[in-house]
């Protein structure tokens, strides 16, 4: 019988536990995340602890009895592990569905490898189906919003308050064809906090839940 998409996500969850060796594990935000949590939870005596991010992760980690560390307590990391809303095999991410992004960011930019978990669907040609996430100061929404416009994409203000009191502007219709250059671009807009193309930094390691098991992508399927 075929996987459903939370089984896949708790199949690539529990593989990216192989890399798990000792030290402080940077952890993602999101579903595919949080099956990771679980997994985690069960060797966590092999690890000091975790660096979360988002305050939901470090929840989650914490009822787990895994310690959560200040990132400024710390001396980087060797791996970050998280999920994606899109990835391509170039290893460029479109990431903050879940509204993580900028923390996401800033933990993934510590750790020496960014392991990225994700189920067959988020494995994707192009960047850009899924609306761009950008988090935005309030009082630049306005202004944030033209510029997106003058991009080509559509700005939808997403109902929602980042854990750094900010807000999203989820953004449809746009191609990305150069995600480094649009990461780049959108992130000069002032007002601009991040954007959710993690293209700059890609993933150094895809691990992939298919239907024919869990497949480990480094430089691309595709050739
Ligand atoms: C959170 O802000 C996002 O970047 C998540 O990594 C992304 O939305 C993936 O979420 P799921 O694992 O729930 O699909």
């Amino acid at each position: 019988m075929a996987l459903s998409q939370d089984e896949l996500k708790q199949q690539v969850a529990e593989a990216a536990i192989e890399y798990v060796k000792s030290g402080i594990i940077g952890v993602g935000t999101g579903s595919t995340a949080n099956y990771f949590i679980e997994a985690l939870a069960k060797v966590k005596h092999k690890i000091q602890g975790a660096v979360a991010s988002s305050e939901a992760t470090a929840q989650r980690l914490k009822s787990h009895g895994i310690e959560v560390f200040d990132l400024n307590a710390i001396d980087g990391m060797d791996i970050y592990v998280d999920g994606a809303d899109e990835i391509t095999e170039h290893m460029h991410m479109l990431k903050g569905g879940g509204g993580a992004l900028t923390r996401e960011k800033i933990v993934a930019a510590n750790a020496k490898k960014f392991i990225c978990i994700c189920d067959e669907t988020k494995y994707v040609p192009v960047l850009g189906k899924f609306p761009l996430p950008v988090e935005v100061l309030p009082m630049a929404r306005g202004y944030v919003a033209r510029q997106l416009m003058k991009l080509g994409g559509q700005p939808m203000l997403r109902d929602f308050t980042t854990d750094n009191g900010n807000i999203i502007l989820d953004v449809h219709g746009l191609t990305i064809s150069d995600p480094i250059q649009m990461e780049a671009e959108i992130n000069q807009i002032v007002g601009v906090v991040t954007n959710g193309l993690f293209a700059a930094r890609p993933a150094n390691t895809l691990l992939l839940a298919t239907h024919d098991g869990v497949k480990t992508i480094t430089s691309g399927i595709h050739g």
